[in-house]
């Protein structure tokens, strides 16, 4: 397709509200989102990370998102599927975007490192700040209104704070002309034995008011 017509369209689909069904059919891709998995294909900063990983993650969904999720790091499925969000905590993410009447089509799931640490420990902060670039560059070239993050690490690093996600979850904040609204981890829902589901259920109506009540957000 000719770039002037495709730009065209993507501005288009900024404009369509969430609850517009035509929302739901991905038919453009972003550019510059694929000049940029281009650019990181090959990353080698992290050696124990290159070392062990099957692909390298970028994340899941519409390229062209009004709202952006960002959880941790890849696991074991991702790892192996080169998707974000494919295994256990991904169906819990799916259950929550249900009950507010989105679909991955709808929105883009990526995480603070794009390649899985070995046996899912924690990502370590020397890992965090190599993928620093490439983690704001994405977000830039998703050019997203609404960003919620998922659980401690991606909340203390969009927001640069050491407060724990038990306090901020909920809460709308702002950062420059981005809404950021802070919710826990889906694998705390697994964990919980699905006593955290509630909280994030209704984390997840504070993000869906918000777009209601936001249809002509602009940023
Ligand atoms: N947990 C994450 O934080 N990200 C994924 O992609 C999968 C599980």
């Amino acid at each position: 397709m000719d770039i002037n017509l495709q730009t065209e369209k993507i501005k288009k689909s900024k404009n369509i509200e969430f609850e517009n069904k035509n929302f739901k059919n991905i038919e453009f891709e972003n550019i510059e989102f694929q000049k940029f998995k281009e650019k990181w294909k090959n990353c080698s900063k992290c050696k124990e990370l290159v070392e062990n990983r099957t692909n390298i993650v970028f994340g899941d969904g519409n390229p062209n998102p009004k709202i952006v999720f960002i959880g941790e790091a890849p696991g074991d499925n991702e790892d192996k599927k080169g998707k974000a969000f494919v295994g256990r905590s991904g169906k819990e993410l799916d259950k929550l975007l249900e009950k507010i009447n989105l679909t991955r089509n709808d929105v883009y799931i990526m995480n603070v490192l794009m390649c899985r640490p070995p046996k899912n420990r924690n990502p370590k902060s020397e890992e965090i700040k190599n993928c620093h670039e490439r983690f704001y560059e994405q977000i830039k070239t998703l050019n997203p209104k609404i960003i919620v993050t998922l659980g401690n690490f991606s909340t203390q690093k969009i927001l640069e704070t050491k407060e724990p996600i038990s306090k901020l979850h909920g809460k709308i904040q702002k950062k420059n002309e981005l809404t950021i609204i802070p919710t826990f981890h889906p694998a705390t829902i697994l964990y919980s034995g699905g006593n955290n589901r509630k909280i994030m259920e209704e984390d997840f109506m504070i993000i869906k008011d918000f777009l209601n009540n936001n249809t002509n957000y602009t940023k």
